[in-house]
Formats: C-alpha cells, sequence, structure tokens
C-alpha cells in the first residue's frame, strides 16, 4: 500500500456512503472518516444554543468546536468538545437544519481543514459530499456513490422500520429529493461527481457487492 493513500467516497443523501466506507476501511486497516457527522455535529452545537440560526453563529461555532471519533466494533463514535452525540446528531431536528449549515462558507472553510489535517497520513477512507472536488482533489481513489431516489428512500425506510418506527415513504422520497437538491444547488463546494471519480449506481447490487467493486477499484489504483 503507497503511503498516504486517501479513498474518497462521495453521493448523495441515503446512497449508503457511510455503510460502504466503513466497510471498506475495517478491511483496508484505514481509517474511517464521516465528513457528514462533522457538518451535523456543528449543527447540533448550534441547537444547543437555544439562538436561531445564522450564518455568522454557525461559523463562530465551526471554528470553535472540537470533534473527534472513536471507532468502536462496528460503530463510529462522535464526541463534541468530549460530550458523545453518535445519537444525538442523527435526529430529524438536526437533519432538518444541517443542509443550511453546511452551505456556510465559513463552516465549510473550519470543516475542510479539520479533513484535511485528519486525512494529512493518508491511510483513510472519508465519505462526503466534496471529497473529491474539494478536500481531497488528488485522491489515489475517487468514487461517486448512488443510487435512485426511491432506492435510498427503501433503504433508509427498512432500517427506520428495524428500529420500530412506522414509515411513510412517499415523505422519506420527498425529504431525500430536497436535501439532494439543496446539497447540489448550494453555492459553496455543491454536490457533484469529480471528473476523476468513477460513478457507482449501487441501486440494483447489495451491501456485500457494493464493498467488493470499491475493494477492486481500490486496488486497480494502489
Ligand atoms: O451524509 P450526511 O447525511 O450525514 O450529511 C449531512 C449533511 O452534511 C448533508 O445534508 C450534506 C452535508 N455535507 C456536506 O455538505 N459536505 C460533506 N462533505 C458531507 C456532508
Amino acid at each position: 500500500m503507497k503511503k498516504g493513500f486517501v479513498l474518497a467516497i462521495d453521493g448523495p443523501a441515503g446512497a449508503g456512503k457511510s455503510t460502504i466506507a466503513k466497510l471498506a476501511a475495517g478491511k483496508l486497516g484505514f481509517a474511517y472518516i464521516d465528513t457528514g457527522a462533522m457538518y451535523r455535529a456543528v449543527t447540533w452545537k448550534l441547537l444547543q444554543t437555544g439562538e436561531p440560526f445564522s450564518p455568522e453563529l454557525a461559523g463562530k461555532l465551526a471554528n470553535e468546536i472540537r470533534i473527534t471519533f472513536r471507532p468502536e466494533n462496528a460503530i463510529n463514535r462522535v464526541f463534541v468538545d468530549g460530550t458523545e452525540v453518535t445519537d444525538a446528531i442523527r435526529t430529524a431536528e438536526v437533519t432538518g437544519l444541517v443542509s443550511k449549515v453546511a452551505a456556510v462558507p465559513e463552516v465549510r472553510t473550519a470543516m475542510v481543514d479539520q479533513q484535511r489535517r485528519m486525512g494529512a497520513e493518508g491511510g483513510i477512507v472519508m465519505d462526503g459530499r466534496d471529497i473529491g472536488t474539494v478536500v481531497f482533489p488528488d485522491a489515489q481513489c475517487k468514487i461517486f456513490l448512488t443510487a435512485t431516489v426511491e432506492e435510498r428512500a427503501r433503504r433508509r425506510g427498512l432500517e427506520l422500520e428495524a428500529k420500530g418506527e412506522k414509515v411513510d415513504y412517499k415523505k422519506l422520497q420527498e425529504d431525500i429529493a430536497f436535501r439532494d437538491k439543496q446539497d447540489s444547488e448550494r453555492e459553496v463546494s455543491p454536490l457533484r461527481q469529480a471528473e476523476d471519480a468513477i460513478y457507482l449506481d449501487t441501486s440494483a447490487m447489495n451491501i456485500e457487492q457494493v464493498t467488493d467493486k470499491v475493494l477492486e477499484l481500490v486496488k486497480e489504483k494502489q
């Protein structure tokens, strides 16, 4: 394995990026960094202040926040200034606001700086929206992971049902399509495929097939 190897996985919400990135990192012996969790952490911190959203407040908090990851078995535990927020950053309240927070230029600058520092040594899998385009444009392997909106909603719905939640599939599809639109149309670092990224539509693939395909692509780039 070449030193400094970065595997960048980008794609829309619910495409299975974190599941695949985590599994691939485990197989490769790489660290895994979930950059979506970082934008969620800033959003959580903003909600904790009780103040309404403003780009100024979001930018200030992003510059102060200390985000750390601690992988434990299959779970990637997330901490903000020492407090565990692994579950707290996945609430509907955070999910509803995160796209707005992630569109603030100061927030992005602060997060991208941290992500570059975290990945400076290589040996990492990083997933997000702008890893191959902005954070690590020289990553050795870039994958753009996607699936149809219907399939992404179906997967997410099954996850929620497994947790005992009642699921409205039409609403799930609408929410996913809305987040895609917000993430793709924002001015700073919108979600888009890097020119040299490999496009992988996983609509008709299972987790094992996608992981195997990703590992095969990494091998070709080593
Ligand atoms: O992958 P996720 O759903 O946890 O990401 C949460 C939000 O953060 C999503 O709406 C887009 C944003 N995001 C981003 O703008 N850039 C990244 N590199 C990762 C996530």
